[in-house]
């Protein structure tokens, strides 16, 4: 290690270790960068030309309707030929896919063969029960192999899947299974979290009766507790599986993969943004697949020898690139463990990496910052000599507990790859190789192929060491391709603001070395945990509870999660204050939209600082409880 000058703050440089170095796949950025720099389309075509197309593409790149960019046109391909069917025509039909660690503690592992074995059969259950290509499906579940089984049984039969996140609740699931118009639901009786159980039938339920498209539910059997089964709609997994119909006419468990066009839709996957209604955003079966498989295999060096674990979960972005499809892709194996890093105890991820030989960890900084806490006994006590690498995303990391993971987990061999990317982008875009030298707290360079840069307001790029808005410049493969159901908002929401260039909504800088370091949202997207969440999405919550008659949240800064919310609440006339009450409107979020938007604090307030159109200034309130100036405040209402 070294320290060196940036920006008059002395910063440490971590050269990556010899044993990264050595192997022979790592790739170069600088020479790599420079390859996509000279002709984009042909660098992408090569990673392309790595996977099997049914039938090839005719042009990389179409930017003829941008921004809606189209990847390999005309190219006929399924990411899940790729992801088990071409592995089950080798030797890698015997090795393991997915390992999986329950929070009860048992362990179920699939083979390649398994793993197909068991998509096949539920994609014929899935087309059985009349689900088509094109057609949408609904999955809230907790974390258990069906999760990623269901993902793939719908894209091998070209429906699209919607992965809702088994921690959102009963109006997050509801709004987002009507926007979907999904027919099909397919949960869980329950989920183990923190030794308690998730109670995802019951929520499903009442989420299906606000919403009333449902025809079919499908429940996989987890915790065995009671659950009311509603006769003619909802069905058993296991039942299902065991019928005629999870096989062919001739009884054996195969089942033919759609093929499909490139730019057809894989999925669709809610994230929050500005408006209180969440956007699903849609990616492609063609370009997702080259990008999230490229970038696995360069970030971190995957061979199909490893194993990977991505301790996120598979409901959001992170877990479908990087849990489900890169890593089968890749013909690696990947871990999946349910339930929390510190139940029972603190050395559950320890424990685990030692027992299952986990060569790559990816982890959000929370998670680490939780874990931190309980200090290094717990992590000592176990063999971690299988790290090679180590991973971080969804926030930024801080200094001090990038230096405790690399210092206690990684025992200053694994350099990290601290991944900036969204739901968005669907794959890694600003991001170390295992060759950068790294700087605790930066994402460091853009991806071979990815052009970012950083605006100030008039749209011209900032100079070393200005904060600006993080902007894009070129379209890359595993692009979001639109907004289900809404292509206006796609263009509104993601090329407007600077015409031409996606607009990431995050603001960041970059050193006078040329290290990207992300610092935040600049929309009104609060990062809880890693967690994104839309303030409309948590005051929409406050305000449908009887007593509020307006609400305003906004993220502050906390020590574990990143971010923490903090409301403030007019209530109705009538209403009145009380201990009972907060707790109520807590628990009320938490009923609507889950429990990872538990409010920190509420606060009832007389009023709240708006502009004269009506629009409430959270900038101010955050000002105000930072004890920060307020700005310019012309706009503000008398
Ligand atoms: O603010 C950035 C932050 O997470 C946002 C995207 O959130 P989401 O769509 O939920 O995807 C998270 C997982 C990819 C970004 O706009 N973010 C993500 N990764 C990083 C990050 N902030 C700093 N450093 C990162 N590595």
């Amino acid at each position: 290690m070294s320290t060196l000058s940036v920006d008059q703050e002395p910063v440490d440089l971590y050269q990556p270790s010899s044993a990264a170095l050595a192997a022979a796949t790592i790739k170069n950025r600088a020479e790599q960068t420079q390859i996509a720099a000279g002709n984009l389309e042909g660098f992408w075509a090569e990673r392309a030309s790595e996977y099997e197309w049914f039938e090839p593409w005719e042009k990389v790149l179409d930017d003829s309707r941008a921004p809606f960019y189209q990847w390999f046109v005309g190219g006929k391909v399924n990411i899940v030929a790729n992801c088990l069917d071409r592995h089950c025509s080798t030797w890698r039909r015997n090795k393991l896919a997915l390992i999986w660690e329950g929070e009860t503690g048992e362990v179920r592992t699939y083979s390649y063969h398994a793993l197909n074995r068991e998509v096949c059969m539920f994609a014929n259950v899935l087309r059985s029960m009349g689900v088509h290509k094109g057609d949408r499906v609904t999955i809230y579940m907790g974390r258990v192999p069906e999760l990623p089984v269901a993902m793939l049984a719908c894209a091998k039969i070209g429906a699209v899947h919607s992965v809702v996140y088994g921690g959102f609740s009963v109006e997050a699931l509801h709004e987002r299974i009507e926007d979907s118009q999904s027919n099909v639901v397919i949960t869980c009786d329950g989920g183990y979290m923190n030794g308690k159980i998730v109670e995802l039938k019951k929520i499903s339920d009442e989420a299906i009766r606000r919403a009333g498209s449902v025809e079919h539910v499908i429940v996989v059997k987890r915790t065995a507790h009671e659950v009311p089964m509603e006769s003619g709609r909802d069905y058993w997994y296991h039942d299902l599986m065991s019928l005629p119909v999870a096989r062919t006419a001739s009884g054996n468990s195969r089942c033919e993969t759609e093929v499909m066009d490139a730019e057809d839709p894989l999925f669709m996957l809610y994230t929050s943004g500005t408006t209180g209604k969440p956007k699903a955003i849609v990616h492609s079966h063609g370009g997702y697949m080259v990008g999230v498989g490229t970038t696995l295999k360069w970030v971190f060096d995957l061979k199909e020898e490893d194993r990977w674990w991505c301790a996120a979960d598979p409901g959001w972005i992170t877990g479908h690139s990087y849990i489900v499809y890169a890593p089968l892709l890749l013909g690696a194996t990947s871990f999946m463990y349910e339930g929390a890093p510190t139940y029972p105890y603190p050395n559950r991820w320890w424990s685990m990496i030692e027992k299952y030989g986990i060569n790559v960890l990816y982890a959000a900084p929370t998670a680490i910052r939780g874990l931190m806490r309980f200090g290094e006994a717990w992590p000592n006590r176990h063999d971690l000599s299988s790290l090679r690498l180590l991973g971080s995303v969804g926030e930024p990391i801080n200094p001090e507990a990038w230096r405790w993971y690399y210092r206690v987990i990684g025992k200053e061999r694994c350099p990290i790859m601290d991944t900036w990317w969204q739901t968005e982008t669907g794959m890694f875009m600003i991001t170390p190789l295992p060759e950068t030298s790294l700087k605790p707290g930066s994402a460091t360079f853009a991806f071979p192929g990815v052009e970012a840069d950083i605006y100030g307001e008039n749209g011209q790029p900032v100079g070393p060491g200005e904060e600006g808005f993080l902007v894009l410049k070129q379209p890359w493969p595993a692009m979001l391709r639109t907004i289900y159901n809404d292509p206006d908002r796609y263009v509104q929401q993601y090329w407007s603001r600077f015409p031409g260039v996606y607009f990431t909504g995050d603001s960041a800088r970059r050193d006078s070395d040329g290290y990207f370091w992300i610092i935040g949202r600049v929309d009104d997207v609060i990062k809880v945990s890693g967690y994104r969440l839309g303030t409309a999405e948590i005051e929409s919550a406050l305000v449908s509870h009887a007593a509020v008659a307006e609400a305003a949240a906004i993220g502050l800064p906390h020590d574990i999660k990143g971010n923490a919310i903090h409301a403030f609440v007019i209530l109705r006339s009538g209403a009145e204050y009380t201990d009972q009450l907060i707790n109520e409107l807590k628990a009320h979020v938490v009923h609507e939209i889950g429990p990872i938007a538990n409010p920190e604090r509420i606060e009832i307030v007389q009023q709240l600082p708006k502009t004269r159109s009506g629009k409430i200034m959270r900038r101010v309130l955050k000002a105000r409880a930072l004890g920060l100036p307020e700005g310019d405040l012309t706009t503000l209402e008398e």
